[in-house]
Parts: structure tokens; sequence; C-alpha cells
């Protein structure tokens, strides 16, 4: 397979604000390519699909952890910060990928869990035989289990406990994830310059920035739940200041699983900024909440309330991740809804969620896939892919866990996927072979070979929504529908984009967004006085659609899930 790469000069653009008009490709080096064939995804196997990338629109890689690591959490379970678990390759590997992706115009963000580390860190190891030592302080060690019982436990299924009793220092430490994976101290300073040293090492190797993961639980108190509490912000803004010093241009994002003020939190203010982007949380369970009950009502409020951001900071909208699809920000009520539709059988859940993939969860139904693409794509923010999902890629709920979404990647029809010239037996997950999403017919190759396959249609939408920075750069407007099963919103932009000592000349551009979450044929009268006489066309093929009429009204017809992008003059 060739991809011919779009004409453009090599080399980095120089936008500090480069991550408001990216698209994220979340790509797990582990399940991607294996190059040398030993069973695992490599950075060399990612790094001879960077083509691929670039032909697909994708800005920024997001990669979840390399560093050495026991593998009991996905690497999120770090035992060295500082090296490169060896089946993934080198840190030379990784300057090459980083080089690479640079000569590409393309950025590598990686993954940094702070929060905790994995008891076979040496920090941790230290810690518990010497407590007296200089880590004998760097974990939160406390003599009973009883402290901080309102704080909740995250992973359900496997833990009853935030405390866990280590036998060696004969005391508790504090864990908000696995048992094996205990809360680094940040009451410790010693701590917080262990944590800016990593950070410098891996912005100096020339990463472009980390996806923060866990970033919430940094501290703990009597008083609060341990989730965003005042001294994890100052904490933040102290590595935001560190970063925008030292190394302008790389970007910070949170990755905080909380209600809609809560993540907006993270932003910081324009004058005391924390992070640059924040995942959307909030509106993710939405979309797939609109989609089975037909109605826009819950993305209304909830577009509604996190409208409010700091200049520059901007919103990680995705649909998927590797990890479950968690409904820890929905009501009870709405949770065991979506349960009963997207996870029927109980084998598709994990913790407080569900441990599928995007095609699988959507029965691989084109419009629906199409419907959550478009409003990925155009919602306030910058739009994170997860891996396989370009080619509805399926799941296997079979696997343990969270693995049930982390298999190889498909490339062809041919042994392994295309993922790995392996025996089978030694990959290290198998490759989907389901009915429906067997690598045999799921698969890159065949996709590019037909031009109205899902992959293809991807890459247009990704290319028409990077032709129009509104997208990236514009605000929301919600606007009023008659239709309970529509939603429209507006995308404004004022053009000339002015930041960091850089002018763009950039058009002004508005643009309609409707979507119809109707399993039939609706029609919906949008209301927009703002918008009166407003002309429209299509934004793909430029077909001229009604106008808004002079009192702003507007009605549209609107195929089963089907949505509008349209340009307003
Ligand atoms: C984050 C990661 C998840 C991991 C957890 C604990 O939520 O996304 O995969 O298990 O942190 O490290
Ligand atoms: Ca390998």
């Amino acid at each position: 397979m060739s991809f011919t790469a779009p004409i453009q000069l090599p080399g980095l653009s120089l936008d500090p604000q480069w991550y408001r008009r990216a698209v994220f490709y979340e790509v797990m080096v582990r399940s991607f390519v294996d190059s040398n064939g030993d069973g695992t995804g490599d950075l060399g196997g990612l790094i001879s699909k960077l083509d691929y990338l670039q032909w697909l629109g994708v800005d920024a890689l997001w990669v979840p952890p390399i560093f050495t690591s026991p593998l009991r959490d996905g690497g999120y379970d770090v035992a060295d910060y500082r090296s490169i678990l060896p089946e993934f390759g080198t840190l030379d590997e990784f300057r090459e990928l980083v080089t690479k992706a640079h000569e590409r115009n393309m950025r590598v963000v990686i993954d940094l869990p702070l929060n905790h580390t994995s008891d076979q860190h040496e920090w941790f190891q230290q810690s518990r035989q010497d407590p007296e030592g200089p880590y004998g302080d760097f974990y939160v060690w406390s003599d009973t289990d009883e402290k901080w019982p309102d704080i909740r436990i995250i992973f359900t299924d496997t833990e009853d406990s935030n405390w866990a009793f280590d036998p060696v220092r004969r005391q508790f430490f504090f864990h908000r994830f696995f048992s094996h994976q205990p809360d680094l101290n940040f009451e410790n300073p010693a701590v917080h310059e262990a944590v800016f040293d990593v950070v410098r090492f891996w912005l100096d190797l020339g990463v472009d920035g980390f996806r923060l993961d866990a970033i919430p639980y940094l501290y703990e108190s009597d008083e609060g739940n341990g989730e965003g509490e005042p001294p994890t912000h100052e904490f933040i803004k102290a590595l935001r200041a560190m970063v925008d010093k030292s190394y302008p241009g790389r970007v910070m994002i949170a990755e905080a699983n909380q209600w809609p003020r809560e993540v907006a939190a993270f932003f910081g203010s324009e004058e005391e900024p924390e992070c640059h982007m924040a995942f959307d949380f909030p509106v993710m369970p939405r979309i797939f909440y609109a989609l089975r009950s037909q109605r826009a009502d819950e993305l209304v409020a909830v577009l509604s309330e996190t409208t409010d951001i700091p200049p520059g900071a901007g919103w990680g909208v995705f649909l998927r991740n590797h990890d479950e699809l968690t409904l820890e920000m929905v009501s009870e009520e709405y949770r065991q809804a979506m349960y009963g539709w997207y996870a029927y059988d109980p084998r598709m859940r994990a913790n407080v969620g569900i441990r599928r993939r995007l095609a699988p969860l959507l029965d691989n139904a084109r419009a629906e896939l199409e419907l959550t693409h478009a409003l990925l794509f155009s919602l306030p923010g910058s739009p994170f892919l997860y891996y396989g999902d370009e080619i509805g890629m399926g799941d296997n709920i079979w696997l343990p866990d969270r693995d049930s979404s982390r298999t190889p990647m498909q490339w062809t029809p041919d042994r392994n996927a295309g993922f790995s010239a392996a025996d089978p037996g030694k990959l290290y997950l198998p490759v989907v072979q389901s009915l429906v999403f067997n690598y045999g017919h799921v698969n890159v190759e065949s996709q590019l070979a037909q031009s109205r396959s899902l992959l293809h249609w991807v890459r247009n939408v990704i290319h028409v929504r990077k032709a129009h920075l509104v997208f990236g750069l514009g605000d929301i407007e919600v606007l009023q529908t008659d239709n309970d099963s529509v939603l429209a919103f507006v995308r404004r932009y004022q053009g000339n984009d002015a930041h960091g000592g850089i002018h763009y000349n950039d058009q002004p551009e508005t643009v309609l967004c409707v979507f119809s979450f109707a399993h039939n044929p609706v029609a919906a009268t949008i209301t927009a006085p703002g918008m009166a006489g407003s002309r429209l066309y299509d934004l793909f093929g430029g077909g001229v659609f009604p106008s808004f009429d002079e009192n702003g009204s507007l009605t549209l017809t609107m195929g089963t899930q089907s949505f509008y992008w349209l340009h307003a003059g």
C-alpha cells in the first residue's frame, strides 16, 4: 500500500496553538504494527505507517504509555519513566518517530501517568523498604485503611478499597486505581521535583505535549473527595508555567472524567492557565444517548454548560478510546438505559462503563457511524480518533477487561491481518475473527479498494473539516428547533486569528450544523433570529439550500439519522 501525501513544506508549522486546528489519533504502539515479528507492535512499526496517518489527515498522535512497565494496566503502570519497554523499542527509535512525524508536520503527544506508578518502580521498592530513606515519603502511607472513606473507587470490578496492605513496610498505601499502582504523594516537594524532571526529560526528547493521565487525583484531603482538590490545581499551574517558559508550543491535555464545571476547571483561567486542552467527558456519553433515545435535549443541555472556557483553551472530543465507554458522568436512570441499549450482555460491561468499540456499539450501522463522526468533527474542540475506528474495526468481548478493544490493527486480509509475521499464537492479543468484523473483510487494504468505504468517508470528512477553520477555532451557539430529535448549532469564526505574535489571514466563516437522531425521516424548523436572510450551501458538494426567512426561521427535511454542514452567508 502506498500513499501520496498532500503537497506541503516539510517540517512543523509554527502555530503555538496548533492543537486547536489539529485532528488527533490515539495509537497504541503495542497494537498497531509489529515490525520484527515477535507478536507485539513496536515503534518501528508505527514509523512505517506514518504515511498512512498523514494520508488520513492526522495532525497529531496520542501515544499511550510506552515506558518500561509490567503491563498489568496496559502500560499505565510505569516502572521507569526514563526508559522504553524493550519490546516496544528504544529511545533512539522514539527520537526517530518524533523526527519523522515532525517532517510530516505531525505532532507527537505522549501519555504521562503522574498520579501513580507501578509497584515495580524503584521509588516504590525503596519506599517500602526504607521509610526513613530518600523515597520513604514518595507514596501515601497510613497505619489504617480507614482514612478518606468518601473517596470513590474507580475500578469497581477489581478493587474493594483504595488502600492495600504492604507486608514489607507493614503499612497501608493508597491507590486510586489497581492495588499494584500506588499513588505518588504530592504533599512531598521531592515528588514534584522528580515529576518535573520526567516532564523535562521527554520535552527535551522533542515531544509536543502530554496527556495528563488521571490528573484530578493527585491530592487527597480530609474534606474533599480527592478529585480536583485545590492543591492539585496549584500543581498543574506550576507545571504549565514551567512548560510555557521553557518549552512554548507544547501542550498539556487533561484526562479528567468529571462533570462539566469540574472538567472546565482544568483549563484554569486566562491569568493562571492550567491545561491547554481537556477531554470532553460530559459530551461523549450523551452522543450515544441521543442515538438511541432519538432525543437531542441532553446534548443541548451539556453543550450550553461547557461553552465558557479561557481563550486559547480547547476541548478534546472523542467517541471511543482505549478505556471503557465510561458512564460515570450520566445519571443512574440514563446509565441503566445505556446498559440496556449498548451492553445487553453483561460481558460487555467493565467498571462503570461499556468495553466495546465504536462500530460494534453502533451495530455496524453506516448511518450511525457517519452521524457520530459528523458530530465529532463539528463539535467545539479538536477530535481524537481511536486507531481502527476509521475502518470500523470490531472488538472481542471474550478477552479480559479493556483488552476487548485493544486488538491488533487490521491492515490486510493476510495472516494476522498484516499486523505481524509472527506465529498467530504468539500475538499479544488475537486478531478479531468474528462473523461481522472478521479481518478478512474489515481491513485497510480492502477499504482502500472501495471508494465508498468508511475509511474513504472518514478521510474525506477530516479533509472537509480541515478546510474550514471555523470547526477548530469558532465558537458555538445552540439553536432552537421544533423537533426533539434534531440538534442544530451554528459555529462562527471571526477570522484573522492572532496569538503568540503570529497573525493569520483566515477568512471569517459561519457554518450551520444540523443532526437528526430520529430513526425515520423528519422535518424540523430551526429558529435563529440572528440568521435572518442567511443563504446556505452544503460544505461537501456545494449544493444550494433554502435560505433562512426574514424572521430567522428555516425548515429542513432530514433523512433517517442524517446531518448537514451548511455554509451560511
Ligand atoms: C487512565 C487510563 C486508563 C488507566 C488508568 C489508571 O484512566 O486511561 O487506561 O487504567 O488511568 O492508570
Ligand atoms: Ca515487535
